[in-house]
């Protein structure tokens, strides 16, 4: 328990310290160099720097959430959930933290989910940045939005690595990252994908992972039921009490 409680804490001083670090450089550069930086270096940045801090909110986001799911609360709020915004609101969220990433977004459903708005928030933004962030000799990631009789299924994939099956479980648990040469290259806690199955859980929606090697690519779909097939249960329901 200790030496767990070791690790998170040193973990977590890292996670902080690097974006920290890198706001308080920048912000130091601009304030010493005032007059000899032109406009667009002092664009680029502020630019940084606001990505640093989105790095930051995301990780005290997660820390937040794992402190709640592991103690048990829930303080879910289940409400009609546009899918198509929620997903465009993530990607641009994102994409501050991946300007050269293209996020492809394919559309073939405009269902509503039953879902809790932050919560399904905090997932989309955990995938796209696994997405956007353990990827090799690619820019791309492809997302794509469906249904069947009774869930959105969201679909988000990179390429140019995979994951070993033998993972595929422990990937989802608390602190867990694959010990590959990314590991020191690509920041992470290794909570994303812990918070990301329990949020689902929470909302009645499921996680699943798939990868292939020949040409490498990882693929998370997600399921969240939806809108209407909740509210004719529930209609249902009530007609029989
Ligand atoms: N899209 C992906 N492609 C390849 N590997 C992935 C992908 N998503 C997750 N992984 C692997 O699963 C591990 C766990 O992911 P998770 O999101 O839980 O943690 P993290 O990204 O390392 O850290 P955090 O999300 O807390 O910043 C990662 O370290 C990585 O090895
Ligand atoms: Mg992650």
């Amino acid at each position: 328990m200790n030496n767990i409680k070791e690790e998170f804490i040193s973990t977590l001083s890292h996670e902080i310290r690097t974006p920290l670090t890198s706001i308080k450089g920048f912000s130091k550069t601009m304030l010493d160099n005032w007059d000899s930086l032109d406009d667009e270096q002092k664009k680029k940045f502020l630019n940084i720097m606001v990505c640093q801090s989105q790095r930051l909110i995301n990780l005290v986001e997660n820390v937040l959430n794992v402190s709640k799911i592991d103690s048990g609360a829930n303080d879910t709020v289940l409400t009609k959930v546009d899918v198509i915004n929620a997903i465009n609101s993530a990607i641009a969220m994102v994409k501050m933290n991946y300007p050269d990433i293209d996020f492809e977004f394919s559309i073939y459903s405009k269902e509503p989910v039953l879902a809790d708005f932050n919560k399904f928030q905090q997932v989309l933004i955990n995938l796209f940045d696994n997405a956007a962030k353990y990827t090799k000799n690619s820019k791309k990631v492809q997302i794509s939005l469906k249904n069947n009789k009774n869930n959105a299924i969201i679909t988000v994939k990179n390429f140019g690595i995979s994951i070993d099956e033998k993972y595929f479980n422990a990937i989802f648990e608390k602190f867990f990252r694959i010990d590959t040469y990314l590991k020191s290259t690509a920041q992470g806690s290794g909570l994303g994908l812990y918070i990301t199955k329990n949020l689902l859980e929470l909302m009645g929606g499921r996680i699943e992972v798939k990868s292939g090697d020949s040409p490498k690519y990882c693929e998370f779909t997600i399921y969240l039921p939806l809108y209407e097939v909740e509210n004719a249960t529930k209609s249902a329901l009530r007609f029989h009490n």
